[in-house]
C-alpha cells in the first residue's frame, strides 16, 4: 500500500521533472487526435440488452425513455434485419421477456414458425393456434371495446374505418392489384348493409356476410340507391376474392365468432400460424397474417392500455403485398399516441425493395415504414447486400465494414444518428427457452 501522499520516488512522475513542449489545439482536433474514443452510451434506463462492444459497457434500451432525449429520435419503432440464424428472433424474444418486467405487454400478431408459444407459456400469457382442423377462430371484424375517452359516435366511425381498411387490403392481396373506384364503393356499401343487419340481430358481422352481400348484385344495387352504374356487376371480382377467405384454404378460421377474448391484462399474446401449411405461394399465410394482426391491433386501441410492444417476426414475407403495408403503416401512425412500439424483423434491407419498383406505391410504403423506425438493428448481411444496406441506411464506411463481420448475436444498432455495436447476452434459461436450433439436432 502506498502512503496517503501517493506513490513515492521518481516513478510517480511528480515534481515537475517531466517536461513536454506546450501545444495548443481546438477541442475538435484534440478529439480527432485522441485515439481512444467511445460512445458515451444511451444511459442505464430500460431493458438490459448486453455489452456495448466498443465502450465495454452495459447496453440498455428503452424507446420510450429515449423519446425527446436523443436528437432525431422521433418514434419508438424498431427494424431488425439479419441473415438466417443470426439470433434476430432470440433478440426479439429476450427483449420482449425482459420488457415484461418493466410493465410492458407484448403482442405477436403473426408467428409463422410457432416459436413464440413457449415464451408466452413461460410468462403466463396466451397463444392462439390457427390452422386447418384446429379449434381456434378469430373474427377480424370484431369491434374493439370503446376507450372511455372516445365518444360513441366517433368510435363507430373509427371501427368502420378499420374494417374497411382490412377488407380493402384482403381484397387487394387476393386480386394482386389496386381496387377500382366502384369496387371501393361496393365494399363500402356491402359493409354498411352487413353491419346494419348484424346490429339488428345483436351479433358481430362476419367475413362470410360480406362475401354473400358482394355476391348478391341486386341487393347491392338496391343498397347503393341512386348511385350511377351497376355496383353488383363491378363487385364480381371482389366477391370471388372474399370467397377464398370463406371457402378456400382458410375456410372457417376467420369466418366465425372469435374463440378467444382479448385479455388486456395478459402479459403476452401470440398467434401461432405454423400449422397453416406451407404451400408454395405465400398468399394464405399473408391473408392469415392480415386478419390476425387486424384483430389484435384493433384490440390495442385503448390509450390507457400501458406501454406495449407489437412484434412482427418474419415480416419480410409481408413486404411484397402493398395492401398489407398500407394497413400496417396506418396502424403505425396511430401507435405512438397509444404507447405502442412496433418491432419488425426482416432478413435484408432489400426485402424493403421487393415491395415494388422505384417510385411505385409499394416501394414508397416500405420506405415509409423504414423512415418510421428510429432504431435500426443490423445483424450480419450477405456480402452482396451490404451496399444496399449502406445506401438505404446511410452507413459510414466503418459501419459498412462492421456489418459484414458480425457474429451471431452481435449487431450494429443505429439509434437515430448514433451507432453502437452490441453483443446481445442471453441468460441460460433464455437460451434454452428460445432455442430454434433444437429442431436441427
Ligand atoms: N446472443 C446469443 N448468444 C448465443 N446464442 C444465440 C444468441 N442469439 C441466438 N442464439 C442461438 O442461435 C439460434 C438461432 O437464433 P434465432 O432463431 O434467433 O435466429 P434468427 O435470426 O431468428 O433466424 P431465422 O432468420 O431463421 O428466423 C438460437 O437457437 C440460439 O440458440
Ligand atoms: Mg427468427
Amino acid at each position: 500500500l502506498y502512503p496517503a501522499g501517493g506513490r513515492p520516488g521518481p516513478a510517480s512522475a511528480r515534481g515537475n521533472r517531466l517536461k513536454l513542449p506546450a501545444h495548443r489545439m481546438t477541442t475538435a482536433i484534440a478529439a480527432g487526435a485522441y485515439p481512444f474514443l467511445a460512445e458515451g452510451g444511451l444511459g442505464a434506463e430500460g431493458v438490459y440488452i448486453g455489452r456495448d462492444v466498443h465502450a465495454e459497457a452495459s447496453f440498455c434500451f428503452d424507446p420510450f425513455a429515449l423519446y425527446g432525449r436523443v436528437e432525431g429520435f422521433t418514434n419508438p419503432n424498431v427494424l431488425l434485419a439479419g441473415v438466417i440464424g443470426q439470433g434476430k428472433s432470440a433478440l426479439a424474444k429476450s427483449f420482449a421477456l425482459r420488457s415484461v418486467a418493466f410493465g410492458y405487454r407484448v403482442y405477436v400478431p403473426c408467428d409463422p414458425k410457432g416459436e413464440w408459444t413457449p415464451v408466452a407459456g413461460a410468462l403466463g400469457g396466451t397463444s392462439v393456434a390457427l390452422g386447418p382442423g384446429l379449434p381456434g377462430r378469430l373474427n377480424p371484424l370484431d369491434a374493439a371495446p370503446r376507450p372511455a375517452s372516445v365518444a360513441q359516435s366517433d368510435w363507430v366511425g373509427e371501427v368502420r374505418k378499420r374494417r374497411l381498411l382490412l377488407l380493402g387490403s384482403l381484397a387487394r392481396t387476393v386480386l394482386g392489384r389496386d381496387l377500382l373506384p366502384m369496387e371501393h364503393t361496393a365494399l363500402d356499401v356491402a359493409l354498411d348493409t352487413v353491419v346494419t343487419r348484424a346490429a339488428g340481430s345483436a351479433r358481430t358481422p362476419l367475413l362470410g356476410d360480406i362475401a354473400s352481400a358482394l355476391n348478391s348484385p341486386d341487393r347491392l344495387d338496391e343498397a347503393a340507391g341512386l348511385m350511377s352504374g351497376r355496383l353488383g356487376d363491378a363487385a364480381r371480382d371482389l366477391a370471388h376474392a372474399m370467397r377464398r377467405l370463406v371457402h378456400g384454404d382458410l375456410a372457417g378460421m376467420f369466418d366465425a365468432p372469435s374463440t378467444v377474448a382479448f385479455d388486456p391484462n395478459s402479459p403476452m399474446l401470440t398467434i401461432d400460424l405454423s400449422r397453416l401449411g406451407g404451400s408454395g405461394d405465400d398468399t394464405a399465410l399473408v391473408l392469415a397474417m392480415t386478419c390476425a394482426s387486424a384483430w389484435m391491433e384493433s384490440a390495442l386501441t385503448d390509450p390507457r392500455g400501458g406501454r406495449r410492444w407489437i412484434v412482427y417476426d418474419e415480416a419480410w414475407r409481408l413486404m411484397r403485398h402493398p395492401g398489407l403495408l398500407a394497413r400496417m403503416q396506418a396502424q403505425w401512425k396511430l401507435s405512438r399516441g397509444l404507447g405502442i412500439a412496433n418491432l419488425m424483423v426482416i432478413h435484408r434491407l432489400s426485402d424493403l425493395l421487393t415491395a415494388g419498383d422505384a417510385g411505385s406505391r409499394g416501394r414508397a410504403l416500405a420506405e415509409g415504414l423504414l423512415a418510421d423506425c428510429s432504431t435500426r438493428i443490423i445483424y450480419r448481411q450477405e456480402t452482396d447486400q451490404i451496399l444496399t444496406a449502406a445506401s438505404l441506411l446511410g452507413l459510414t464506411s466503418v459501419e459498412t465494414e462492421a456489418i459484414s463481420h458480425l457474429n451471431r448475436g452481435r449487431g450494429l444498432w443505429k439509434v437515430a444518428g448514433r451507432s453502437f455495436v452490441v453483443q446481445h447476452l442471453l441468460h441460460p434459461h433464455e437460451l434454452s427457452l428460445f432455442d430454434t436450433d433444437a429442431r436441427m439436432h
